[in-house]
């Protein structure tokens, strides 16, 4: 298909996508910040009635005592809490199985996801399994979910995927490995608990990576040609917040103030995305994580500096701002000159939080396979140029080791 034919369909796309997303009632977000707030999400939960409650989480978290910590207000209350700790990085449908199974068992009328992306994005698709008689495998796309889920709450661990402000999950099939995007208003967490207590102990490699798709959210809502609702405060807000603080969360993971600003960066990254969605960055990103196995964030840097040179004069006037926002580039200096600090300034933050910039999983003969799967992702998305083959099969050739 010519160039030409494919903007003309994206653009028709895009404008079809915010036609149904006006029609769509606005997202409610609720949130409890700061320390303690997964007392008070529990508290929350406690006075919505709740009896039973499923938490979906991974058994290292629990073995980490992360998940008592924040469930104690229920078990006190007297509150059944079972817990499916089966989940794992890039969750499966297999997973949501599972989950759906002691859900049943235990007759569970709330889900709370204690977890990274990979938690709260199974816990979604748990609560929807819950009240849905059809096959999840059957929802991939936007809107297939028809009965409402069960309520969802969610105390993410990261500050990364933003998952507890989107009414999307990312689920793999396990056989092929191909990560799928199901996405329904009903799946936006009913409130969340943006709480720092839980992240204290993260890994710096972990800080790092998930900080970086959190900056990727903002940046890819930002350039994206879709505006809508607060997506440019929500990305302006994350961008700066990253800048400034994901450096010290990752050299100093016990600084409060740090961590506090990340899990809200993550927080308003998840809220710009769920208005307007992603692009070309996670086009790619999906299909490495999808065939290798490479954590979300990790893909996502590796990408995001080659992706936003590639559309750099496309979005060269957002990308200038960027600039500003953060403090780059020399006085005076051209729109062209600010685009590039600011894509120079994404690669200095990722040195500076020691992610590499190529990865040896990544093999070249994988991709045709890898190009084809992006290429067509990368058209649902309101980019601001749309990926073609020679360009993608170029980044990852810049990528891989
Ligand atoms: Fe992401």
């Amino acid at each position: 298909m010519s160039m030409f034919i494919r903007k003309l369909k994206h653009s028709m796309l895009i404008g079809l996508m915010k036609t149904l997303s006006g029609l769509a009632p606005a997202a409610s977000y609720m949130a409890f910040a700061g320390s303690g707030s997964s007392r008070q999400l529990c508290d929350h939960i406690m006075r919505s009635g709740a009896k039973r409650v499923l938490v979906v989480t991974d058994a290292a978290l629990r073995e980490l005592g992360v998940v008592d910590q924040a469930t104690a207000a229920l078990t006190e209350a007297g509150i059944e809490v079972a817990v499916y700790d089966g989940v794992l990085p890039n969750p499966s449908f297999t997973h949501v199985s599972e989950g759906v199974a002691m859900l049943k068992q235990a007759g569970s009328e709330v889900v709370l996801a204690i977890g990274g992306g990979s938690s709260i994005d199974a816990g979604k698709v748990i609560a929807a399994a819950a009240t849905n008689a059809d096959n999840p495998q059957d929802w991939i796309g936007h809107g297939k979910i028809k009965a409402d889920a069960l309520p969802i709450y969610a105390i993410p661990t990261t500050a990364g995927t933003g998952s507890e402000a989107t009414m999307g999950a990312v689920i793999s099939n396990p056989q092929s490995g191909e990560k799928s995007v199901i996405a329904g208003a009903t799946l936006l967490p009913s409130a969340c608990a943006i709480d720092s207590d839980v992240m204290l102990g993260l890994p710096a490699s972990i800080t790092a990576a998930t900080g970086m798709d959190a900056l990727t959210h903002a940046i890819e809502a930002y350039i994206g040609i879709w505006d809508s609702g607060t997506r440019t405060e929500n990305a302006r807000a994350a961008i700066s917040l990253i800048f400034e603080h994901l450096e010290t969360a990752c050299s100093d993971g016990t600084n409060r103030s740090a961590r506090d600003a990340m899990a809200m960066a993550a927080y308003y990254a998840g809220m710009a995305i769920n208005q307007v969605n992603v692009g070309n960055v996670h086009a790619i990103a999906h299909q490495l994580g999808g065939k290798y196995g490479i954590p979300h964030g990790l893909a996502n840097a590796l990408v995001l500096p080659h992706v936003l040179e590639f559309c750099r004069e496309d979005a060269q006037p957002k990308l200038a701002e960027l600039a500003t926002l953060i403090g780059v580039g020399e006085p005076g200096a051209s729109q062209e000159q600010l685009a590039y600090s600011f894509i120079g300034a994404v690669k200095d933050l990722r040195t500076a939080v020691h992610i590499p910039d190529k990865s040896d999983q990544i093999k070249a003969q994988d991709y045709d396979y890898l190009t084809d799967l992006a290429v067509a992702e990368g058209g649902t998305y309101p980019v601001p140029r749309l990926l073609d083959r020679d360009s993608t099969i170029a980044i990852l050739t810049s990528i891989t080791a």
